[in-house]
């Protein structure tokens, strides 16, 4: 493991657990909201890329909204846009990863920023630079492509790639997405979660995921980018 990773998993432990005796001791005076911690995006919302002509069916059934998951701590903000993040010199399996941002009732968030990134094929973090890093703009139809690889195993977690998608009326979603393919290695992970494996295919070298996420929308009110709740917030840090 990291030893930034270790740190960061002993500070979750005692912010958790300081969380925890907060919340208990708290609750019953005043409300507080406990949360991961989610750095904002900082990108200005300049409109739908052009068509990308990626035709991608809508699911059958859209859900109320995709589940959020932590951004861990190698998050690093206002990455290039792009849509190839595969490096020249790179020895990972190459994976094309695409998908279709949407509301809850099945309709496209077009324009919406679409950030991920992700360890290399030795599972290290490009903390210094932005090697498999970048963000970009879906299209009108609410669609986002991006070229790059698999990423390798890094002690305590199985391979994982870390997204944050936000459209221009719609919250902030942090989360991680996953592959069906690694059963043992997903089992094995306490942050893993079914709903947020990709539908995954191989052609030849290349593998494609395809991932759909759902933005919750419900809450925002009407003419409105943000909505900030006044309330003492806890984060903790994973
Ligand atoms: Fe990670």
């Amino acid at each position: 493991m990291h030893k930034s990773e270790k740190s960061a998993k002993r500070t979750i432990t005692r912010r958790t657990a300081l969380g925890g005796i907060a919340l208990a001791a708290c609750t019953a005076a005043v409300p507080i909201l406990v949360r991961a911690r989610s750095t904002p995006l900082n990108y200005n919302f300049s409109g739908p890329a052009s068509d990308r002509k990626l035709d991608l069916k809508h699911p059958v059934r859209c859900t109320p909204g995709t589940s959020a998951q932590s951004e861990g701590p190698f998050y690093t903000p206002r990455t290039p846009r792009r849509t190839v993040l595969r490096e020249p010199d790179t020895g990972g399996e190459q994976l094309v990863l695409e998908g279709l941002v949407l509301t809850p009732d099945c309709q496209p968030v077009a324009g919406a920023v679409i950030d991920i990134w992700h360890c290399d094929e030795s599972g290290r973090y490009d903390n210094a630079g932005f090697r498999y890093r970048g963000h970009q703009f879906t299209d009108s139809a609410g669609a986002y492509r991006f070229e790059t690889i698999r990423p390798g195993h890094y002690t305590g977690r199985t391979p994982h790639i870390h997204v944050k998608v936000q459209g221009m009326k719609t919250r902030l979603l942090t989360t991680q997405l996953y592959f069906p393919d690694l059963r043992d290695s997903n089992s094995r992970d306490w942050l893993q979660r079914d709903e947020l494996l990709m539908h995954l295919s191989r052609n030849g070298e290349t593998w494609f995921g395809r991932y759909d996420f759902m933005l919750d929308i419900s809450w925002l009110p009407d003419n409105s980018r943000q909505f900030f709740v006044t309330l003492p917030v806890i984060d903790y840090f994973i």
